[in-house]
């Protein structure tokens, strides 16, 4: 029987509500999985088959850290996602050269083009965290400075209103194969919490969508247990890749039946 650790930063009883369906899941298929805590010293993580990085939402604030705990891993153990795409992967600015449109980006504090309304994050982040939405230029620019004089890489956008609408389009792929796709809640409306970020319904993506995520895809030559693709719209319709989910995503297991079968026999795959 294979054995792989499901990395979190959550104490086994917390609040990472897809670990114990996707355990299961994994045992139907064989493997024992145990939940360890990513930065727990006492871990021997070459005991396991493989590592499968799962809710280690704590990274954002401590990412050398962790990037070097991926590193370690790797030495010793099958790391999934690998650390190669993990670095390049928790810091957005690898939206430049993905090859496919993206969500029109401005990546300083200076000379801000001028939008209705404006999204302003840092490159390094995850459930919306340092976001702010506004319709005043000078706002905008302000946090945009604020995070650069914090040593980090602003992003500012326009405000894309079709994630209210049509919303955004997330598509899971596992080993590469599309399990399913969710429509996502927008996060930047007044009242939402991180745990809103885990609402979503289940989709049937458009052909133009599967074919953007799928070049996404194809121009990744390493490993991916998991893959999401946050996609939207822009104004004239086409699809753009708002964000590539390769480090720590929520997966939505439990909105589609089978979804977590699917991992599993990813990950059985991958063994
Ligand atoms: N330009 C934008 N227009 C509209 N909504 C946005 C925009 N950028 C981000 N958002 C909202 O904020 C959420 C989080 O932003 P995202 O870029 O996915 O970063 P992360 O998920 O890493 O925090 C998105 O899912 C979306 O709801
Ligand atoms: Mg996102």
């Amino acid at each position: 029987m294979a054995t792989c650790a499901y990395a979190t930063f959550d104490d086994p009883d917390t609040h990472d509500d897809e670990r114990e369906l996707a355990l299961a899941a994994w045992r139907e298929q064989g493997i024992e999985g145990r939940t360890e805590r990513w930065d727990d010293p006492g871990v021997d993580w070459s005991a396991y088959d493989a590592v499968v990085v799962r809710s280690v939402w704590d990274y954002v604030d401590r990412r050398a850290e962790f990037l070097a705990w991926t590193r370690r891993v790797e030495q010793v153990s099958r790391l999934l996602n690998p650390a190669s795409v993990i670095e390049a992967n928790t810091d957005k600015t690898y939206l430049r050269d993905l090859g496919v449109p993206t969500v029109p980006t401005h990546w300083s504090a200076h000379d801000l083009p001028r939008w209705d309304e404006y999204v302003v994050k840092p490159a390094i982040s995850a459930g919306a965290r340092d976001t702010i939405r506004t319709t005043d230029r000078d706002r905008a620019g302000a946090h945009a400075a604020a995070l650069e004089a914090a040593g980090r890489t602003p992003m500012v956008q326009p405000y894309l209103d079709m994630v209210e609408a049509e919303g955004e389009t997330s598509l899971l792929y596992f080993n590469r194969r599309l399990s399913h796709a969710v429509r996502r809640t927008p996060m930047l409306t007044p009242g939402m919490t991180g745990a809103d970020n885990a609402r979503a319904e289940v989709r049937t993506p458009a052909p133009d969508q599967v074919e953007l995520a799928e070049k996404v895809l194809a121009a990744i030559p390493q490993a991916l247990l998991y893959a999401r693709i946050d996609l939207v719209r822009l104004p004239d319709g086409s699809p753009a890749v708002i964000e590539l989910e390769l480090t720590e995503p929520y997966l939505y297991l439990r909105y589609e039946p089978g979804a977590a079968a699917s991992l599993a026999t990813a990950l059985r795959e991958l063994l």
